[in-house]
């Protein structure tokens, strides 16, 4: 058998994504509750004020808030080892700077772990999954500023106090090198990673497309490198708060292949991906910069004094007990900036002619996934692993009489957990698989309810309609038996 007993089966959804209630019981805002929906051809904006009369997906998402307790009574009925969960910072501190946490907000999420308890369901907490107190973002500008390094090392501090005997399983940052994405371009990856933005945007008159920001690359960088900080501080403090703490690091891995054996391209691929997926991974798991960034940096004209020898010590310190990461698809390199592109999880990327893309023009590869994991082993071959986000975003279709036929979104998992169960095989030491979204929710990408990953269907939709009930998919009955059976019958 592949998976072993204990492997952890689950699923991982973020709070700005399925929580809602984006200002009851104290918190306040924080960056997804400044965005509008958009869809696969329009890209969500952002406006600098709350308008009343626009519709922000995240204000009420799917009502998680109200509704946890349905909803992780439907993940106990699949069997969930695992739970992958984010707490938003803005509902322990509003401000982000408040001198005290917010009870209420403390509160939830204890209430939320019981229920999980309930079910021996072990939650995985990530403490930022692009929750960022929006205060922090027009005070500090984000992690561009020292300051907001200590603020998120006292809310981790307040929250590994706090659910020290109900949670083991952490993650600092959700998809730590987001804002490497397109080599560090600015846009949606340094405001949803980073709280980063210029003051020209903050302050706009008029709503900003999330691909037209424009934060420049010496601010990108310095704000990751403080991030980095924060992130080695959490868990150096986590672990004197509980040495048992598994503490993690997670990278958004859209694995990249050259377009063709033309050696221009192979190595144009080696460069990217190095840059996109292995730069922070190697910051995280080996504690130095690798050297490959410093070129980057010196290329780009970029000041590094910004990493400072006591940083590099912390650095040292704070490594990860584990690599976790969110895989949807790979995608090629070329050299010639001329080939075919398709779309990709917050970058786009040049089209495989081998592969098959979701509406969303996601290219789909399984083998792909075993691939991963495999080098990710060979370069990490001290710690374990684990797919914390990977998932099918379709459209679906309800029929007469309720049912639910996503056998598509079958096919996706079935594939992957294949192609997971013999990276095992290979010798990958593969702890646990969470897939996105287990019950549907808000796209971060494109703020979308219609791109749907659940087992679990939600009647909300696009225009504000629905009554938020949910509906077993086919899927579920299928993952179900699929944990049933320790991923034995995939059938
Ligand atoms: C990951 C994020 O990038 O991909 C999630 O961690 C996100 O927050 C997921 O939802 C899927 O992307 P999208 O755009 O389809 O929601």
């Amino acid at each position: 058998m592949a998976f072993s007993k204990n492997f952890l089966w689950g699923g991982a959804v973020a709070a700005n994504q399925c929580e809602g209630a984006y200002l009851e019981d104290g918190k306040k805002l924080s960056v997804p509750d400044m965005l509008l929906g958009g869809d696969v051809n329009t890209p969500r904006m952002f406006l600098p004020v709350t308008d009343p009369d626009a519709f922000y997906p995240s204000h009420e998402a799917i009502d998680f808030y109200h509704r946890y307790k349905e909803d992780i009574a439907l993940m106990g009925e699949m069997g969930f080892k695992c739970f992958r969960l984010s707490i938003n910072w803005s509902r322990i501190f509003p401000n982000g700077d408040d001198e005290m946490p917010n009870e209420a907000g403390l509160k939830f999420y204890d209430d939320v772990f019981d229920e999980c308890k309930k079910y021996g369901i072990e939650p995985l907490v990530t403490l930022c999954h692009y929750e960022i107190p929006w205060n922090i973002v027009t005070k500090y500008h984000g992690f561009l500023s020292r300051e907001t390094i200590d603020l998120f090392v006292k809310y981790a501090v307040t929250c590994f106090e706090r659910y020290k005997d109900k949670v083991k399983y952490w993650l600092t940052f959700n998809e730590i090198n987001i804002p490497c994405m397109g080599m560090g371009n600015g846009g949606m990856g340094a405001l949803y990673g980073l709280g980063l933005m210029e003051d020209e945007d903050i302050h706009a008159a008029n709503p900003v497309r999330l691909s037209d920001l424009k934060s420049k690359p010496q601010k990108i960088f310095e704000a990751l490198h403080n991030e980095f900080v924060a992130s080695s501080l959490a868990v150096q403090k986590g672990h004197e708060i509980c040495p048992d703490f598994m503490i993690g690091n997670m990278i958004a891995h859209t694995t990249l292949y050259p377009l063709t054996p033309n050696p221009n391209d192979v190595f144009a691929c080696f460069q990217e991906d190095n840059f996109q997926n292995n730069f922070c991974g190697d910051v995280q798991v080996r504690g130095v910069y690798p050297t490959f960034a410093y070129k980057f940096f010196r290329d780009h004209g970029i000041d590094t004094s910004f990493i400072t020898e006591e940083d590099k010590e912390i650095l040292k310190k704070g490594t990860v007990d584990y690599y976790t990461f969110s895989y949807y698809m790979t995608n090629c390199v070329a050299k010639d900036g001329q080939a075919e592109k398709t779309a990709g999880n917050m970058s786009a990327g040049v089209k495989n002619p081998y592969l098959k893309a979701s509406d969303w023009g996601w290219q789909i590869d399984p083998l792909g996934l075993r691939y991963t994991l495999n080098v990710l082993h060979g370069r990490y071959p001290d710690i374990p692993l684990m797919v914390v986000e990977n998932g099918f975003g379709a459209f679906d279709k309800v029929e007469e009489d309720g049912s639910i036929h996503d056998d598509y979104r079958i096919d996706y998992f079935r594939e992957h957990i294949r192609c997971m169960g013999e990276a095992i095989e290979d010798g990958v030491p593969l702890i646990g698989y969470t897939t996105w979204g287990p019950i549907d929710l808000v796209s971060a990408g494109t703020g979308q309810y219609a791109k749907r990953y659940g087992f679990i269907y939600v009647d909300r939709h696009d225009d504000g309609s629905g009554d938020f009930s949910r509906k077993r998919k086919d899927s579920f009955f299928w993952y179900k038996k699929v944990i049933e059976s320790d991923g034995e019958d995939l059938e």
